[in-house]
């Protein structure tokens, strides 16, 4: 008996991986986070499973919930948004069931970042503007920031940052960034990327709080940096004609060349 952690994706349900998808079939018992996974989701499981939202229930209801499948010899679909390796509390869980001698395994999913640059049809790594995201948040209530993580200390890199639980907290996002940035950098936010409901608000640091409108309050990603204008960069080297690369060696030494220094 296993219990399966399975990245659900960002909202649309077909944006969840086959592996994720066979999982949930073959699991007698479903728990899923209620309140960002999608409900289709839940069609994939098999007739008569036990399928529960743990969106009210507590760390100790969830375990227990795990226990009871694990002692009737039933594996188990737990279901995150996105992907399990950002803000999904997947870490306390697996130390949890560990404890208790649960064998777990963990599935990747479509993160909610990607979802928003794919809403936006935009890399987020653009040559001579950005070459890192940082995926990061503000603090919330349940939730500080360890010290050094501020968006203040991200912002003086100049890379895309990819800022996660942050709508409610435009006005701190803004003041953080605009003194590196400066208030004509670009911004995007992308509210429920893949859901029906998607939306997406093009603006800069001057008009942000100005331009996302009420009824945006929660589930939205915040994108800031140079990448998000999408013009005013280098081409990159890899399509260039003359960049000598393993696939299209310019001389017979290439191959072996590249792969000393570890390229595509
Ligand atoms: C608890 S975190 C979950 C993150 C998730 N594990 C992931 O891989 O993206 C919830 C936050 O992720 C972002 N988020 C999740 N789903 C989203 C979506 N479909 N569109 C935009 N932002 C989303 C929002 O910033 C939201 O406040």
């Amino acid at each position: 008996m296993t219990v399966h952690f399975i990245g659900a994706g960002p909202g649309a349900a077909d944006l969840i991986t086959l592996r994720g998808r066979d999982l949930i079939a073959a699991c007698p018992v479903c728990l899923y986070a209620g309140s960002l996974v999608p409900e289709a989701l839940l069609r994939h499981c098999p007739d008569g499973a036990r399928i529960v939202n743990t969106a009210p229930l507590d760390l100790d209801a969830i375990v227990a919930e795990c226990k009871a499948a694990h002692d009737a010899g039933q594996d188990v679909a737990r279901l995150h948004s996105g992907d399990l390796s950002v803000w999904s509390a997947m870490g306390e869980q697996i130390r949890r069931l560990k404890a208790e001698g649960i064998p777990v395994s963990v599935t990747p999913g479509v993160p909610s970042f990607a979802a928003a640059a794919a809403a936006l049809g935009s890399e987020l790594t653009l040559p001579g503007l950005a070459q890192s995201v940082v995926l990061t948040r503000t603090p919330g209530r349940a939730s500080a920031m360890p010290e050094g993580e501020t968006l203040a200390n991200f912002a003086a890199t100049g890379a895309t940052l990819a800022i996660h639980l942050s709508i409610g907290n435009l006005a701190n996002v803004v003041a953080a960034l605009t003194p590196q940035y400066g208030s004509d950098c670009p911004v995007a936010v992308v509210y429920r990327a893949s859901w029906p409901d998607q939306e997406i608000i093009r603006s800069t640091l001057a008009t942000l709080q100005a331009d996302v409108p009420e009824h945006i309050s929660r589930t939205a990603l915040i994108l800031v940096g140079p990448a998000l204008a999408g013009d005013g960069f280098e081409e990159s080297c890899l399509y260039a004609a003359d960049y000598d690369r393993r696939y299209r060696p310019q001389t017979a030494d290439s191959s072996w060349a590249d792969w000393k220094h570890g390229d595509d």
